[in-house]
Protein backbone atom coordinates (compact mmCIF):
# COMPACT_ATOMS: atom_id res chain seq x y z
CA UNK A 1 0.00 0.00 0.00
CA UNK A 2 1.04 3.74 -0.60
CA UNK A 3 2.03 6.10 1.51
CA UNK A 4 -0.84 8.06 0.63
CA UNK A 5 -3.33 4.84 0.40
CA UNK A 6 -1.95 4.47 4.04
CA UNK A 7 -2.66 8.44 5.15
CA UNK A 8 -6.17 7.47 3.68
CA UNK A 9 -7.05 4.73 5.83
CA UNK A 10 -5.42 6.26 8.91
CA UNK A 11 -8.03 9.03 8.52
CA UNK A 12 -10.82 7.32 8.26
CA UNK A 13 -10.47 5.13 10.48
CA UNK A 14 -9.81 8.57 13.39
CA UNK A 15 -12.36 10.36 11.73
CA UNK A 16 -14.93 7.29 12.35
CA UNK A 17 -14.41 7.13 15.74
CA UNK A 18 -14.72 10.47 16.15
CA UNK A 19 -18.03 10.56 14.34
CA UNK A 20 -19.06 7.84 16.38
CA UNK A 21 -18.33 9.29 19.53
CA UNK A 22 -19.94 12.70 18.57
CA UNK A 23 -21.73 14.07 21.20
CA UNK A 24 -23.76 16.59 19.93
CA UNK A 25 -25.47 17.90 16.49
CA UNK A 26 -22.96 21.10 17.23
CA UNK A 27 -19.54 18.64 17.43
CA UNK A 28 -20.39 16.71 14.46
CA UNK A 29 -20.89 19.50 12.54
CA UNK A 30 -17.59 20.53 13.22
CA UNK A 31 -16.31 16.61 12.76
CA UNK A 32 -17.96 17.57 8.97
CA UNK A 33 -15.35 20.56 8.64
CA UNK A 34 -12.93 18.92 9.81
CA UNK A 35 -13.02 15.95 7.92
CA UNK A 36 -14.80 16.56 4.46
CA UNK A 37 -14.42 20.79 4.62
CA UNK A 38 -12.98 22.78 2.23
CA UNK A 39 -9.75 22.84 4.03
CA UNK A 40 -9.58 19.13 5.39
CA UNK A 41 -6.96 16.88 4.04
CA UNK A 42 -9.26 13.69 2.48
CA UNK A 43 -10.97 15.99 0.09
CA UNK A 44 -7.45 17.79 -0.78
CA UNK A 45 -5.94 14.56 -1.50
CA UNK A 46 -8.75 13.15 -3.75
CA UNK A 47 -8.38 16.86 -5.63
CA UNK A 48 -4.63 15.75 -5.91
CA UNK A 49 -5.08 12.55 -6.84
CA UNK A 50 -3.86 13.42 -10.88
CA UNK A 51 -0.64 14.50 -9.03
CA UNK A 52 0.24 11.13 -8.34
CA UNK A 53 2.20 8.17 -9.91
CA UNK A 54 -0.13 6.28 -13.02
CA UNK A 55 0.02 3.25 -10.90
CA UNK A 56 -1.05 4.88 -7.40
CA UNK A 57 -3.74 6.52 -8.85
CA UNK A 58 -6.59 4.04 -9.19
CA UNK A 59 -6.10 2.96 -5.78
CA UNK A 60 -5.63 6.22 -3.94
CA UNK A 61 -8.42 7.81 -5.98
CA UNK A 62 -10.79 4.63 -4.93
CA UNK A 63 -10.12 4.60 -1.33
CA UNK A 64 -10.09 8.53 -0.68
CA UNK A 65 -14.12 8.17 -2.59
CA UNK A 66 -15.14 5.42 -0.28
CA UNK A 67 -13.34 6.88 2.58
CA UNK A 68 -15.62 10.14 1.96
CA UNK A 69 -18.77 8.48 1.36
CA UNK A 70 -18.11 6.18 4.52
CA UNK A 71 -17.74 9.52 6.51
CA UNK A 72 -20.73 11.01 4.80
CA UNK A 73 -23.30 8.33 5.59
CA UNK A 74 -22.12 7.89 8.78
CA UNK A 75 -22.19 11.59 9.95
CA UNK A 76 -25.71 11.20 8.34
CA UNK A 77 -26.34 8.30 10.84
CA UNK A 78 -25.24 9.91 13.54
CA UNK A 79 -26.81 13.13 12.86
CA UNK A 80 -30.99 11.51 12.89
CA UNK A 81 -29.60 9.83 16.12
CA UNK A 82 -28.48 12.83 17.76
CA UNK A 83 -31.63 14.28 16.80
CA UNK A 84 -33.76 11.78 17.94
CA UNK A 85 -31.95 11.73 21.46
CA UNK A 86 -31.84 15.57 21.89
CA UNK A 87 -35.63 15.80 20.86
CA UNK A 88 -36.34 13.11 23.76
CA UNK A 89 -34.11 15.21 25.99
CA UNK A 90 -36.10 18.13 25.54
CA UNK A 91 -39.30 16.25 25.69
CA UNK A 92 -38.24 14.93 28.91
CA UNK A 93 -36.86 18.67 30.20
CA UNK A 94 -40.23 20.53 29.14
CA UNK A 95 -42.71 18.17 30.29
CA UNK A 96 -45.84 19.81 31.56
CA UNK A 97 -48.49 18.82 33.90
CA UNK A 98 -51.11 20.75 32.19
CA UNK A 99 -53.85 19.48 35.20
CA UNK A 100 -51.72 21.13 37.79
CA UNK A 101 -53.27 24.41 38.73
CA UNK A 102 -51.41 27.55 37.81
CA UNK A 103 -48.72 29.41 39.87
CA UNK A 104 -49.87 31.33 41.38
CA UNK A 105 -53.44 30.14 41.14
CA UNK A 106 -55.71 32.53 39.04
CA UNK A 107 -58.28 34.34 40.98
CA UNK A 108 -61.59 33.95 39.62
CA UNK A 109 -63.16 37.27 38.18
CA UNK A 110 -66.27 38.17 38.40
CA UNK A 111 -69.05 40.45 36.81
CA UNK A 112 -68.48 44.18 36.50
CA UNK A 113 -70.43 46.36 39.00
CA UNK A 114 -73.05 47.19 36.27
CA UNK A 115 -73.37 44.02 34.66
CA UNK A 116 -73.91 42.77 38.12
CA UNK A 117 -76.82 45.53 38.27
CA UNK A 118 -78.48 45.10 35.39
CA UNK A 119 -79.12 41.52 35.97
CA UNK A 120 -80.05 41.89 39.90
CA UNK A 121 -82.49 44.24 38.09
CA UNK A 122 -83.57 41.57 35.65
CA UNK A 123 -84.07 38.85 38.44
CA UNK A 124 -86.61 40.96 39.96
CA UNK A 125 -88.45 42.04 37.19
CA UNK A 126 -88.31 38.30 35.67
CA UNK A 127 -90.21 37.14 39.11
CA UNK A 128 -93.19 39.70 38.50
CA UNK A 129 -93.38 37.94 35.41
CA UNK A 130 -91.51 39.68 32.84
CA UNK A 131 -89.49 38.79 29.44
CA UNK A 132 -86.58 40.63 28.72
CA UNK A 133 -86.74 42.30 24.94
CA UNK A 134 -84.01 43.83 23.33
CA UNK A 135 -83.72 46.49 20.26
CA UNK A 136 -80.88 48.07 18.15
CA UNK A 137 -78.09 50.87 19.45
CA UNK A 138 -78.57 52.21 15.94
CA UNK A 139 -82.26 53.47 15.77
CA UNK A 140 -84.38 54.95 13.24
CA UNK A 141 -85.59 58.47 14.23
CA UNK A 142 -88.88 57.13 13.74
CA UNK A 143 -88.83 54.64 16.30
CA UNK A 144 -86.44 56.59 18.91
CA UNK A 145 -89.10 59.90 18.57
CA UNK A 146 -91.67 59.73 15.67
CA UNK A 147 -93.60 56.69 17.05
CA UNK A 148 -92.80 57.32 20.87
CA UNK A 149 -94.85 60.87 19.71
CA UNK A 150 -92.28 63.51 20.07
CA UNK A 151 -93.68 66.68 17.82
CA UNK A 152 -91.31 67.42 15.25
CA UNK A 153 -90.19 70.43 16.87
CA UNK A 154 -89.22 69.02 20.20
CA UNK A 155 -85.93 69.39 21.72
CA UNK A 156 -84.26 66.44 22.07
CA UNK A 157 -84.22 65.80 18.53
CA UNK A 158 -81.46 68.42 18.04
CA UNK A 159 -78.21 67.94 17.30
CA UNK A 160 -76.95 69.15 20.68
CA UNK A 161 -78.83 66.36 22.48
CA UNK A 162 -78.98 63.07 20.27
CA UNK A 163 -75.98 61.88 18.26
CA UNK A 164 -77.11 61.97 14.55
CA UNK A 165 -75.46 58.64 12.19
CA UNK A 166 -77.88 59.97 9.47
CA UNK A 167 -80.56 62.40 8.88
CA UNK A 168 -83.09 59.22 9.63
CA UNK A 169 -80.88 57.36 11.76
CA UNK A 170 -79.36 58.16 15.48
CA UNK A 171 -77.74 56.08 18.12
CA UNK A 172 -80.86 55.52 20.36
CA UNK A 173 -80.93 58.11 23.52
CA UNK A 174 -83.10 55.93 25.79
CA UNK A 175 -84.35 52.32 25.60
CA UNK A 176 -88.07 53.72 24.80
CA UNK A 177 -87.94 52.99 20.96
CA UNK A 178 -87.74 49.00 22.04
CA UNK A 179 -91.65 49.08 23.37
CA UNK A 180 -92.48 50.15 19.73
CA UNK A 181 -90.62 47.33 18.60
CA UNK A 182 -91.55 45.03 20.80
CA UNK A 183 -95.20 45.99 20.35
CA UNK A 184 -94.39 44.84 16.77
CA UNK A 185 -93.19 42.02 17.65
CA UNK A 186 -95.96 40.37 19.26
CA UNK A 187 -99.58 40.99 19.94
CA UNK A 188 -100.50 42.15 23.59
CA UNK A 189 -100.77 40.98 26.57
CA UNK A 190 -97.29 42.15 26.95
CA UNK A 191 -94.93 42.33 30.12
CA UNK A 192 -91.17 42.90 28.71
CA UNK A 193 -88.09 44.29 30.25
CA UNK A 194 -85.53 46.34 27.66
CA UNK A 195 -81.81 46.92 29.17
CA UNK A 196 -79.28 48.33 26.83
CA UNK A 197 -76.85 50.97 26.01
CA UNK A 198 -78.11 54.35 24.99
CA UNK A 199 -76.00 57.12 24.08
CA UNK A 200 -76.31 60.92 24.85
CA UNK A 201 -74.10 63.79 24.15
CA UNK A 202 -72.93 64.70 27.55
CA UNK A 203 -69.55 64.43 29.68
CA UNK A 204 -69.31 65.36 33.31
CA UNK A 205 -69.18 63.22 36.80
CA UNK A 206 -73.00 62.64 36.24
CA UNK A 207 -73.30 62.18 32.40
CA UNK A 208 -71.12 59.45 30.12
CA UNK A 209 -71.87 60.04 25.97
CA UNK A 210 -72.70 56.20 26.52
CA UNK A 211 -74.83 54.47 29.49
CA UNK A 212 -77.46 51.80 29.98
CA UNK A 213 -80.76 52.06 30.96
CA UNK A 214 -83.44 49.54 31.78
CA UNK A 215 -87.19 49.83 29.89
CA UNK A 216 -90.39 48.21 31.36
CA UNK A 217 -93.41 47.78 29.45
CA UNK A 218 -96.78 45.90 30.73
CA UNK A 219 -99.52 46.22 28.14
CA UNK A 220 -103.20 44.18 29.02
CA UNK A 221 -106.49 45.04 29.36
CA UNK A 222 -107.37 46.58 32.60
CA UNK A 223 -104.20 48.13 33.39
CA UNK A 224 -103.27 51.08 35.46
CA UNK A 225 -101.35 52.75 37.31
CA UNK A 226 -102.00 50.96 40.48
CA UNK A 227 -100.41 48.45 38.61
CA UNK A 228 -97.32 50.39 37.58
CA UNK A 229 -96.81 51.70 41.12
CA UNK A 230 -97.06 47.97 42.32
CA UNK A 231 -94.52 46.76 40.21
CA UNK A 232 -92.12 49.51 41.15
CA UNK A 233 -92.45 48.99 44.86
CA UNK A 234 -91.84 45.59 44.53
CA UNK A 235 -88.88 46.29 42.30
CA UNK A 236 -87.58 49.06 44.76
CA UNK A 237 -87.60 46.67 47.46
CA UNK A 238 -86.32 43.67 45.64
CA UNK A 239 -83.10 46.17 45.04
CA UNK A 240 -83.28 48.73 47.77
CA UNK A 241 -84.57 46.87 50.89
CA UNK A 242 -87.50 45.58 52.66
CA UNK A 243 -88.57 48.63 54.16
CA UNK A 244 -88.42 50.73 50.88
CA UNK A 245 -91.67 52.88 50.20
CA UNK A 246 -92.76 54.77 46.79
CA UNK A 247 -93.48 58.32 45.41
CA UNK A 248 -95.26 59.36 42.37
CA UNK A 249 -94.87 63.05 41.22
CA UNK A 250 -96.21 64.47 38.22
CA UNK A 251 -94.00 65.03 34.69
CA UNK A 252 -94.41 64.79 31.42
CA UNK A 253 -93.09 62.79 28.75
CA UNK A 254 -94.24 62.88 25.29
CA UNK A 255 -95.40 58.76 25.00
CA UNK A 256 -97.10 58.48 28.53
CA UNK A 257 -99.93 60.08 29.69
CA UNK A 258 -100.40 60.91 32.86
CA UNK A 259 -96.26 60.80 33.29
CA UNK A 260 -94.63 60.52 36.90
CA UNK A 261 -91.58 60.65 38.51
CA UNK A 262 -90.81 58.26 40.94
CA UNK A 263 -89.03 58.61 44.10
CA UNK A 264 -88.04 55.39 46.37
CA UNK A 265 -87.52 56.15 50.53
CA UNK A 266 -83.89 56.69 51.24
CA UNK A 267 -82.63 53.83 52.86
CA UNK A 268 -79.42 55.78 54.56
CA UNK A 269 -81.56 57.39 56.86
CA UNK A 270 -85.31 58.03 58.46
CA UNK A 271 -86.74 60.94 56.02
CA UNK A 272 -83.58 62.82 55.73
CA UNK A 273 -81.43 62.32 59.40
CA UNK A 274 -79.36 59.93 60.41
CA UNK A 275 -78.87 58.30 63.71
CA UNK A 276 -76.75 60.51 65.00
CA UNK A 277 -79.01 63.33 63.77
CA UNK A 278 -76.95 64.71 60.60
CA UNK A 279 -78.73 65.63 57.30
CA UNK A 280 -78.35 62.38 55.23
CA UNK A 281 -76.02 63.21 52.16
CA UNK A 282 -77.62 60.59 50.16
CA UNK A 283 -80.72 61.98 49.50
CA UNK A 284 -79.82 65.76 50.69
CA UNK A 285 -82.08 65.70 53.75
CA UNK A 286 -85.24 65.02 51.55
CA UNK A 287 -85.90 61.33 52.51
CA UNK A 288 -86.71 60.51 48.95
CA UNK A 289 -83.95 59.00 45.80
CA UNK A 290 -85.40 60.26 42.42
CA UNK A 291 -85.04 56.67 40.40
CA UNK A 292 -86.73 56.69 37.33
CA UNK A 293 -89.44 58.29 34.78
CA UNK A 294 -93.03 56.49 34.10
CA UNK A 295 -96.39 56.30 33.01
CA UNK A 296 -99.01 55.01 31.37
CA UNK A 297 -98.57 54.35 27.23
CA UNK A 298 -100.22 57.83 25.41
CA UNK A 299 -103.17 56.44 23.38
CA UNK A 300 -101.05 58.22 20.36
CA UNK A 301 -98.05 55.45 20.60
CA UNK A 302 -100.58 52.72 20.18
CA UNK A 303 -102.04 54.40 17.19
CA UNK A 304 -98.62 53.52 15.63
CA UNK A 305 -98.56 49.47 16.52
CA UNK A 306 -102.87 49.55 15.77
CA UNK A 307 -102.23 46.67 13.15
CA UNK A 308 -100.16 44.67 15.97
CA UNK A 309 -102.99 44.17 18.16
CA UNK A 310 -102.78 47.44 19.85
CA UNK A 311 -105.95 48.97 19.69
CA UNK A 312 -106.10 52.01 22.58
CA UNK A 313 -109.49 51.75 22.56
CA UNK A 314 -109.16 48.41 24.32
CA UNK A 315 -105.50 47.88 25.93
CA UNK A 316 -103.93 50.27 28.48
CA UNK A 317 -100.47 50.02 29.62
CA UNK A 318 -97.66 51.20 31.46
CA UNK A 319 -94.02 52.39 31.03
CA UNK A 320 -90.94 52.81 32.98
CA UNK A 321 -87.37 53.66 31.93
CA UNK A 322 -84.33 53.81 34.50
CA UNK A 323 -80.34 54.23 34.54
CA UNK A 324 -78.51 51.30 35.71
CA UNK A 325 -75.74 53.58 36.60
CA UNK A 326 -78.18 55.52 38.70
CA UNK A 327 -79.42 52.61 40.61
CA UNK A 328 -75.86 51.56 41.27
CA UNK A 329 -74.79 54.31 41.90
CA UNK A 330 -77.30 54.78 44.64
CA UNK A 331 -76.78 51.72 46.07
CA UNK A 332 -73.51 51.60 46.40
CA UNK A 333 -72.84 55.05 47.07
CA UNK A 334 -70.41 55.52 43.83
CA UNK A 335 -69.77 59.73 43.69
CA UNK A 336 -68.32 59.82 40.24
CA UNK A 337 -70.28 57.78 36.97
CA UNK A 338 -67.05 57.83 35.22
CA UNK A 339 -65.29 55.78 37.75
CA UNK A 340 -68.16 52.34 35.69
CA UNK A 341 -65.95 53.01 32.63
CA UNK A 342 -61.96 53.76 33.81
CA UNK A 343 -62.13 50.24 34.76
CA UNK A 344 -59.37 50.53 37.26
CA UNK A 345 -59.59 47.18 38.86
CA UNK A 346 -59.00 49.10 42.32
CA UNK A 347 -62.53 50.36 41.92
CA UNK A 348 -63.65 47.69 40.24
CA UNK A 349 -62.36 44.85 42.49
CA UNK A 350 -64.30 46.72 45.57
CA UNK A 351 -68.17 45.10 44.18
N1 LIG B 1 -87.28 57.31 28.12
C1 LIG B 1 -87.35 58.15 29.31
C2 LIG B 1 -85.97 58.77 29.54
O1 LIG B 1 -85.00 58.33 28.96
C3 LIG B 1 -87.75 57.37 30.53
C4 LIG B 1 -89.16 56.84 30.46
C5 LIG B 1 -89.39 55.56 29.95
C6 LIG B 1 -90.21 57.60 30.88
C7 LIG B 1 -90.68 55.09 29.89
C8 LIG B 1 -91.50 57.13 30.82
C9 LIG B 1 -91.72 55.87 30.35
O2 LIG B 1 -85.84 59.70 30.29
Amino acid sequence: MSATAERIAALRAEAEDAIADAPSTAQLEQLRVTYLGRKAELPNLLREVSQLPAEERAQVGRAANEARQALERLIERRARELDASELQERLEADRVDVTLPGAPPQPVGHHHLLSATRREMEDVFLGLGFSIAEGPEIERVYYNFDALNHDPTHPARARTDTFYVSEEVVLRTHTSPVQIRAMEAAPPPLYAIMPGRVYRPDSDATHTPQFHQLEGLAVDEDVTLADLKGTLLAFARGIFGEGREVLMRPHYFPFTEPSVEVDVSCFACARGTRPDGSRCSLCKGSGWLEVLGAGMVHPNVFSHVREHGYDPERVQGFAFGMGIERIAMLKHGIPDLRLFFDNDVRFLEQF
